[in-house]
């Protein structure tokens, strides 16, 4: 089994002039990248400091579920952000952070499309479930798990963990359904350490443009793809038919009463069928 490489991965970094990604820490195995980088967050670490991780025993995803972190195959990464924003500005950035993953997933997924086999075109279609979920063909490709530390009304730090599925071909039980890597959709030549400093690079990237101009240069693309869109959805109490994303980043859902409600964050449930 191949390891992750640090010095690859630094150079990779060099070469694209990426904004994170410096200290770079890479580990054989940790409990959760996230919590590596929430601790060194509370211990001083800068803006941009990575935390990586082979393989996680404790990965974890958003609403307390487990994170399939398995050695050698993927990628779990946590960047720690100390963006200038009072603590409302969180969850658009949530929300941004889902866009940077999905422009990498895009890009990569781009020549494995071949126009030659009619349909496989729309089952490598990318598209962000809000607020960051990445689905490939309707299964999951990749998650973020954004975790802020508060200080009064402004922001210490956001931890954002990505967990990017990129080798697994053999998915547990449960998952196997709902998940995909880019090694399924056909993409098994690209090297974890290229991937992650792309990913960092793009989060980094997106860091910068939102704190710059906030969620207005995202609107094209968060309208281009939105999974959810027309979907019946249920979060947070309110359901509905989701009806696009407002200015401020909220979900909004058209209720059987004919009115349009926002969500400002929760857990979607999508109705089958
Ligand atoms: C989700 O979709 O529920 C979010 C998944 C986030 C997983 C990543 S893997 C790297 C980082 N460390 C963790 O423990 N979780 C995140």
């Amino acid at each position: 089994m191949r390891r992750l490489d640090a010095e690859a991965i630094e150079r990779e970094l060099s070469r694209l002039g990426a904004s994170l990604g410096r200290p770079l820490s890479v580990a054989v195995e940790t409990a959760s990248t996230n919590d590596d980088a929430r601790s060194a967050a509370a211990a001083g670490a800068p803006h941009g400091a990575a935390f990586l991780a082979d393989a996680q025993t404790r990965g974890r995803g958003r609403g307390g579920r487990a994170w399939h972190s398995p050695p050698g195959e993927n990628l779990y990464l946590s960047v720690v952000l100390r963006p200038g924003l009072p603590a409302s500005g969180v969850s658009p950035i949530a929300l941004v952070m889902g866009l940077a993953l999905a422009s990498v997933v895009e890009r990569r997924l781009a020549p494995a499309r071949r126009p030659s086999a009619p349909g496989e075109r729309a089952a490598l279609d990318v598209r962000l479930k809000w607020p960051n979920d990445v689905l490939v063909g309707g299964r999951k490709l990749a998650g973020i798990l954004v975790e802020a530390q508060l200080r009064g009304e402004s922001v210490s730090s956001v931890i954002v963990g990505v967990g990017l599925n990129v080798g697994t071909r053999s998915f547990p039980p449960e998952l196997s359904a709902r998940a995909t890597s880019l090694a399924l959709l056909g993409v098994d030549d690209v090297p974890r350490e290229v991937l992650a400093a792309e990913l960092l690079q793009a989060l980094g990237d997106a860091a910068m443009r939102f704190e710059a101009g906030g969620l207005a240069p995202f609107a094209d693309d968060l309208a281009r793809l939105d999974w959810l869109r027309g979907r019946h959805v249920e979060v947070a109490g309110v359901a509905g038919v989701a009806a696009g994303i407002d200015p401020a980043g909220h979900l909004l859902i058209r209720g059987a009463d004919g009115v349009l409600r926002r969500v400002a964050a929760g857990e979607v449930s999508v109705a089958s069928g």
